[in-house]
């Protein structure tokens, strides 16, 4: 069972509470997520063929220094970059390298960016130039069910009703989803309480209610859901070696539905959607 309780200032996690947030930490999630969503958006026209996700980094970590922030993977548990990216068969958690990206690869950049000590946490995809059909199927299929899971985060529906409403869309794609990493909440925490997983059963798991601050990223694989973890100790890749695709929202439970702290104000979250709104 689970308790809430509302959130103090600096309080630390603690196993199954879960802190209710009111208008401050608010205010605090959309600094950080509009400020995540920016560093981002800010990617999208240097992820391209012969770059490196090293130099992605690099900017990330300026981006976060220009604006007064800090990310939050830097010295987290050992990690020493600002970013996660993850290519085609890595699920999470890739390193920055200084190998060339390549046409047709498909990317993921996961930033955490702290704002006043709020943590703005979000990931997108990332098409290196012209990519298959294949893989844009698998990134449609990841988007839908963030949307989908988004659309279940509401007071009354439970941890549970998030989890179903991805994991029946995925596999109804005939596509698999990732049981071994989760969403979270967040606020002046990076990681808290609860764990949103991203399968699941109607009804169970925590209620949602009103002032709950937390992240939903699935992650997708074409091929079956296991995952292992390279001998870096971080990197996790898909067992079968199939491509895999995420993507991540902060959002807050408000009094009717949610409100989404990290989106785009460009319009650029959804990749297979950035060419209109670049065009715009
Ligand atoms: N940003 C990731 C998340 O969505 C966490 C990365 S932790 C790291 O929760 F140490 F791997 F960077
Ligand atoms: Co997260
Ligand atoms: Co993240």
């Amino acid at each position: 069972m689970v308790t809430y309780v509302k959130a103090q200032d600096g309080a630390q996690r603690v196993p199954n509470i879960i802190q209710l947030h009111g208008e401050e930490g608010f205010a605090g999630m959309r600094k950080a997520g509009q400020l995540t969503a920016k560093a981002l958006d800010m990617l999208v026209s240097y992820a391209k063929p012969g770059v490196s996700t090293l130099e992605l980094d690099r900017l990330a970590f300026e981006f976060a220094q220009d604006h007064g922030a800090k990310p939050a993977t830097l010295f987290y548990r050992g990690y020493r970059h600002s970013t996660c990216t993850s290519l085609n068969h890595v699920v999470c958690h890739g390193i920055p390298s200084q190998k060339a990206l390549r046409e047709g690869d498909i990317l993921n950049i996961d930033i955490t960016l702290v704002v006043d000590g709020w943590h703005g946490d979000s990931s997108r995809m990332y098409p290196i130039g012209e990519i298959s059909r294949k893989s844009e199927r698998l990134i449609e299929i990841t988007y839908k069910s963030l949307e989908l899971g988004i659309e279940a985060a509401k007071p009354g529906n439970t941890t549970g009703d998030i989890g179903a409403a991805i994991q029946t869309y995925v596999e109804s794609q005939r596509a698999s989803v990732v049981r071994d990493f989760v969403g979270h909440g967040l606020g002046q925490n990076f990681h808290d309480e609860p764990s949103i997983m991203h399968f699941g059963t109607r009804g169970e798991g925590a209620e949602l209610k009103e002032g709950m601050i937390f992240t939903i990223e699935p992650m997708v694989n074409l091929g079956k859901p296991h995952v292992k973890i390279l001998s870096d100790g971080w990197t996790a890749v898909t067992r079968d070696r199939s491509l895999s695709a995420q993507c991540e929202h902060s959002l807050g439970i408000t009094a009717n539905g949610c409100e989404i702290f990290t989106s785009s104000e460009k319009g650029l979250f959804n990749p297979l959607l950035t060419q209109q709104a670049l065009s715009k």
